[in-house]
């Protein structure tokens, strides 16, 4: 075992400054490069890379060591830092200007054959081999800066708050189901034969507790866990900035967690947030089909009262009770294709909506000559009522149940705009999003559910209409912060008076005996003088995401998940022993998968 230099300096730091200082730096080779007489190791370490060279008329140890050096394997130098000749500095590197020279060079410790690069050029390897040998992967720079960014966002977060009066708490992960609308990991109890804990989908009942108990400030960054769907802005178990204030409207919550997302923008970025509009559910869903807005872009949608139509896939959509709804795409008719269009309605079908119609114009809208496509069939005078079409526009209109229209087209439009470049880079567009229906009828079920969670408050108006025909009506006191099209964040005002909560759960079909099953503690505390309260939680990983500018949530965790909620580097989740089963009162219907092949 070779001894361990101090470090005096990390690679990625040494400019034309430290010139002729000794220096001790450790790292793994990213590149080796050996011209015959003289070698070239580029370090690497958690700060950046710095040209190693050594020549041959270097100490014969120094010369061994360097030649025996590979990619990846853990080297150690000392030496000096010299200025590179002129027209020899590499204005790639950040340390490009100089070079060290070694006196001393160690071999730590070298590698197996490495699954894929990390320096050099080497084709990308799939993510797949990537995230089995995650450890290694997370050494390349663009990874290791996004977790970089974590941190420091994590801690801007943290000096945020306590500046204030927040504090930190924890609360337990071994717990009860929590209704956050997603199936719940659960864990069985040894101690407690046939009972299991729920792993928590967010800290929701603590975090209300926590005001009962006249914390006043709260929060956390909370680890959540969801068994849901998976998507790339989804994981199993992800991470919320979960808050929550007492004595506060939602105004209130608004206004700080908008000074939140300012500070943080501000020192992750350096980028002004400025001004954060908001804007009603309802006027979400009838501008974009969605409640997630991504307003980077046009491509607004407007509803048309075409009830008049000879047209019959429209015609009969609207009878049944549909709606009909258009989107125009400025100067897209010449350059959209019939395989475009095919492919637009293929996209919006896999959202249920049946199908959709399309026409070009080209020349003066308002003659019917100028309409090419399935819409030219379309009366003059309804086709009149498309706002801001123009002369080279297409236009594409759904008709279906509401449900499926908004769907269809609300992810059609930033399909759309990425496709013909309409989404700027480096942009963040806010915006809150308030006023969402309290309740959502479940057709599968043939009950109501509640939107957000069953502790959001409805607006004080409308809590005489709980358990009435107007259930559908009842608007909640919640809120949604969206960017870019992501729900970023979401929270409510709650709910502080027992008998109301009792109320929600009896308009939610939880029969007394239920309600004081699954939440009587809840329902009790509540009974004890709880303050007035509300709060919030951010999607911490989506935070993340925007702030380093990828699509992909897998890029900012250190150790996720793939799609199909699977650790491929540790092989979780996978089979146990039958004496640990046993133990835990567990046995498997399912036949154990054989074990996995050692690798
Ligand atoms: P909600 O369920 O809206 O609210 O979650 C808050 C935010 O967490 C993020 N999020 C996710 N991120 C990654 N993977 C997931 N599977 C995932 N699910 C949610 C989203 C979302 O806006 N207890 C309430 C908050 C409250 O009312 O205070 C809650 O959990 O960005």
């Amino acid at each position: 075992m070779s001894a361990l230099l101090p470090r005096t300096h990390h690679c990625g730091e040494l400019r034309a400054a430290h010139a002729d200082q000794t220096v001790a730096l450790q790292g793994w080779a990213h590149l080796v490069r050996d011209n015959g007489g003289v070698i070239f190791v580029v370090l690497r370490d958690k700060s950046g890379t710095v040209q190693v060279t050594v020549d041959e008329r270097a100490a014969a140890e120094v010369w061994e060591q360097a030649r025996k050096v590979r990619l990846e394997y853990v080297v150690q130098v000392q030496g000096v830092v010299v200025e590179r000749q002129p027209g020899m500095a590499n204005k790639d590197m950040a340390t490009g200007a100089v070079e060290v020279l070694p006196t001393v060079l160690t071999v730590l410790n070298g590698t197996r054959p490495l699954p894929f690069a990390i320096g050099g050029k080497a084709a990308e390897a799939s993510e797949e081999v990537r995230l089995k040998h995650r450890y290694i992967d997370l050494r390349r720079p663009e990874l290791q800066e996004k977790l970089f960014l974590r941190s420091r966002t994590a801690l801007s977060v943290r000096s945020f708050l306590s500046g204030r009066g927040f504090t930190e708490v924890e609360t337990p992960v071994l717990t009860k189901s929590t209704p956050e609308g997603a199936r719940d990991y659960l864990v069985p109890s040894r101690v407690h034969p046939g009972q299991f804990y729920a792993l928590p989908q967010s800290p929701q009942i603590f975090k209300q507790l926590l005001m009962v108990a006249g914390f006043d400030r709260y929060f956390q960054i909370a680890k959540c866990f969801r068994d849901e769907d998976l998507r790339a802005d989804r994981q199993p178990e992800f991470t919320q900035i979960d808050m929550e204030l007492s004595f506060v409207t939602s105004d209130m919550v608004i206004e700080l967690c908008s000074d939140m997302i300012r500070h943080v923008w501000r020192e992750a970025l350096g980028h002004e947030v400025g001004d954060i509009q908001r804007m009603t559910y309802a006027e979400a869903m009838a501008r974009f089909g969605v409640d997630a807005p991504d307003l980077r872009f046009g491509l607004e949608h407007s509803t048309l009262d075409w009830s008049g139509t000879s047209f019959g896939v429209v015609g009969s959509a609207l009878a049944a009770g549909g709606i009909c709804k258009v989107m125009v795409v400025p100067g897209a008719a010449e350059s959209t294709s019939r395989k475009t269009l095919d492919e637009y309605t293929a996209f919006v079908k896999r959202y249920r909506l049946g199908g959709l119609l399309w026409g070009k114009v080209s020349g003066d809208p308002s003659l019917a000559a100028s309409w090419s496509g399935p819409l030219s069939k379309v009366e003059l005078a309804l086709l009149a009522q498309i706002p801001g079409v123009a002369d080279g526009d297409l236009v594409l209109v759904g008709a279906g149940p509401k449900a499926h229209v908004h769907a269809g087209l609300g992810r059609l439009r930033p399909h759309i705009a990425r496709q013909r470049g309409l989404v700027p880079e480096g942009a963040f567009r806010f915006c809150w999003v308030t006023d969402f229906p309290a309740f959502e009828w479940d057709e599968d079920n043939g009950r109501w559910v509640a939107m957000h969670h069953p502790f959001t408050s409805p607006v004080a108006a409308h809590i005489p209409w709980l358990g009435t025909e107007k259930m559908g009506e009842i608007l909640s006191d919640a809120y949604d912060i969206v960017c870019n099209g992501y729900e970023i964040g979401g929270g409510s005002i709650r709910i502080h008076d027992s008998e109301v909560q009792s109320k929600v759960f009896a308009a939610l079909g939880l029969s007394p005996e239920d309600a004081q099953a699954k939440f009587g503690f809840l329902l009790d505390a509540l009974q004890f003088g709880a303050p007035p309260h509300g709060g919030l939680a951010m999607g911490f990983d989506r935070w993340i995401m925007l702030l380093a500018g990828t699509e992909n949530i897998r890029e900012v965790i250190a150790f996720p998940k793939t799609t199909s909620a699977q650790d491929i580097m540790s092989d979780a989740p996978n089979v146990v022993d039958e004496k640990q089963l046993r133990e835990l009162h567990v046995a498997t219907v399912v036949p154990a998968p054989p074990a996995a092949e050692p690798s």
